[in-house]
C-alpha cells in the first residue's frame, strides 16, 4: 500500500547536478512538486527548478530547514556527509535511499565488504593502511593494482592504476595513504581486471518491494569517464546478462535501496590464466540515484531512469523499463565532454541537420575540457521481423557514428 502523499506530492532533492536537472521534466509530466536545494542560481539544476533554496549540503542546519515538509529527500550524488545524513534521521525525515543504504554507495571499502558478505562476486581486494600492505597485495594478487579512495571519487577521481611495486613509493600513492591515514579509512586496493568489457545493471526498487529491471547496458569509459552506452548491451551472452540483471536485483532486495540502482560491472568472457580470474561478472560500484548509464532511457524506454526515480522514491507503482521499439530495439547515448567551444548552442542547429532522429540534451553547464556538459541519445528501431545480425550490427554502428558526429559537432562548435 502507498503511503498517503501530499497533493500534489514533493520530493526534495540534495545535489545541484545535471542529474537533478533532469528529473524536473519527469516531475512536471507527473505534476509532483520538485524542492531544490542548491549552491547557486547558476547550478545546472537550479536554472529549471523553480522552487530552489541556496543552501550548502554539508550542513545539517541548511538541510533540515530545506527537508520540513517535504514527503521525501532524495540525493543526485552520494557526497551527503553522514553526520548530515543522521541529523536528518533523528529528525524523522523520510530519505529514498535510506543511509542504510546510500553507505554502500558512498564508501567502496564498506561496499567491498558488504557484497562479499552477499555472497556476490568481487575482484581480489583488501583495505590498505601503508605502502607495505600495498606492496603485499600486489605480490600475493599479481600486478597491476588498482588503488581507491574509499569515499568522494567520481569521474575516475580516486582511482590510480599501479603497474608495479615501483610505483608504491611515488608522491602521489603516499600522499594518498597520508591522507587516508588522517581521515582514519585506509584505501581500496584492488586486482586490476581483465575485463572484456564494462556492463551496467540498472534496477529501481521501491520502499513496498517491487523491483523493476532496466536491460544491462554496455558503457565505454575514455579516461576514466563514461562516453557512450549502448542499451541493451550488444556483445554479452544471455547467459552473463541473466547474471548481471541477478546481481542487480540481489543487492537492491538485500541492501534495501530505494529508487535507482544502478551496478557497475565487469564482465570477463572467457577464464583468465594469467591473473587466474574465472569468466563472469564482477562488482565494479554501485550508485543510488539515476546514472550516466541510464540517460538512454529518457529517449529509448518507455519509463525514463528519472521518472523511475521519483516513482521508486515516492513509493509508486513502477513503470514499463524495457527498451522501446520492441525487440531488436536499441538505444545510443553519446556524452557530450567539453572540447573547444564555448558555445554549445552555436552547433545546435547543424547538428539537428545532421540528423532529425537525434535527442540532443544540454545541461547548462559551462564547457570546460572533459567535463561533462549534455548528451545525445538515438533509438533505433526495425520493423524487419526478421532482421540478420549482420543487418542488426550494420544498423548498430550507424547510430554511433550518427551520435558520434553529432557529438563532435555540439562539443567543438559547427564546421
Ligand atoms: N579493479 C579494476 N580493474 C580494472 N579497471 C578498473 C578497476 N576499478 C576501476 N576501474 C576502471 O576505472 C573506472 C572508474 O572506477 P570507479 O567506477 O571505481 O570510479 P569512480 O570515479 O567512482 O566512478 P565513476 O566514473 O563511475 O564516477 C571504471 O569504470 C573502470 O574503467
Ligand atoms: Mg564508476
Amino acid at each position: 500500500m502507498t503511503a498517503q502523499l501530499s497533493s500534489p506530492p514533493t520530493v526534495g532533492v540534495l545535489g545541484d547536478g545535471q542529474l537533478a536537472r533532469m528529473m524536473a521534466p519527469a516531475a512536471t509530466h507527473l505534476g509532483i512538486e520538485l524542492h531544490l536545494l542548491a549552491a547557486s542560481h547558476h547550478a545546472s539544476a537550479a536554472q529549471v527548478i523553480a522552487r530552489t533554496t541556496l543552501g550548502d549540503y554539508r550542513s545539517a542546519d541548511d538541510v533540515l530547514a530545506f527537508a520540513q515538509g517535504l514527503d521525501v529527500l532524495t540525493f543526485d550524488h552520494e557526497h551527503v556527509p553522514d553526520q548530515v545524513l543522521s541529523a536528518l534521521a533523528e529528525a524523522g525525515i523520510p530519505m529514498n535511499p535510506g543511509p542504510h543504504a546510500l553507505l554502500y554507495a558512498q564508501d567502496k571499502l564498506a561496499m567491498r565488504r558488504r557484497i562479499e558478505e552477499l555472497g556476490l562476486p568481487n575482484p581480489r581486494w583488501t583495505q590498505v593502511h601503508s605502502a607495505d600492505e600495498l606492496i603485499r597485495f600486489g605480490d600475493a594478487s599479481g600486478w597491476p593494482v588498482v588503488l581507491k579512495t574509499p569515499r568522494g571519487g567520481y569521474d575516475g577521481k580516486g582511482v590510480m592504476v599501479l603497474q608495479s611495486r615501483q610505483e608504491v613509493s611515488g608522491q602521489e600513492v603516499s600522499s594518498w595513504l597520508r591522507r587516508a591515514e588522517q581521515a582514519g579509512t585506509g584505501l581500496l586496493a584492488e586486482q586490476r581486471m581483465p575485463y572484456t568489457r564494462e556492463l551496467s545493471a540498472q534496477v529501481a526498487r521501491r520502499p513496498s518491494g517491487d523491483v523493476a529491471a532496466y536491460p544491462v547496458v554496455e558503457p565505454t569509459q575514455t579516461n576514466g569517464v563514461c562516453d557512450e552506452v549502448i542499451a541493451p548491451a550488444p556483445h554479452t551472452s544471455q547467459e552473463h546478462l541473466a547474471e548481471a540483471e541477478r546481481i542487480a536485483r540481489s543487492i537492491a532486495e538485500q541492501l534495501q535501496v530505494t529508487g535507482m540502482l544502478a551496478v557497475e560491472l565487469f564482465e570477463v568472457a572467457e577464464p583468465d590464466d594469467a591473473t587466474g580470474t574465472a569468466a563472469g561478472i564482477y562488482v565494479n560500484e554501485l550508485a543510488m540515484r539515476p546514472h550516466n548509464s541510464g540517460h538512454w532511457t529518457m529517449d529509448g524506454s518507455l519509463t525514463s531512469q528519472f521518472e523511475q526515480h521519483l516513482r521508486a522514491v515516492l513509493d509508486l507503482p513502477l513503470g514499463a523499463a524495457a527498451v522501446a521499439g520492441g525487440a531488436g530495439g536499441f538505444a545510443v547515448m553519446k556524452n557530450l565532454l567539453g572540447g573547444s567551444s564555448q558555445n554549445l548552442h552555436a552547433g545546435v542547429a547543424e547538428a539537428m541537420q545532421r540528423s532529425a532522429s537525434a535527442k540532443i540534451h544540454l545541461y547548462g553547464k559551462d564547457p570546460r575540457p572533459g567535463r561533462k556538459v549534455g548528451h545525445i541519445n538515438i533509438l533505433s528501431q526495425t520493423t524487419r521481423p526478421q532482421e540478420d545480425d549482420d543487418a542488426a550490427t550494420r544498423r548498430l554502428e550507424r547510430a554511433r557514428r550518427t551520435a558520434a558526429e553529432i557529438a563532435e559537432i555540439i562539443v567543438e562548435g559547427a564546421s
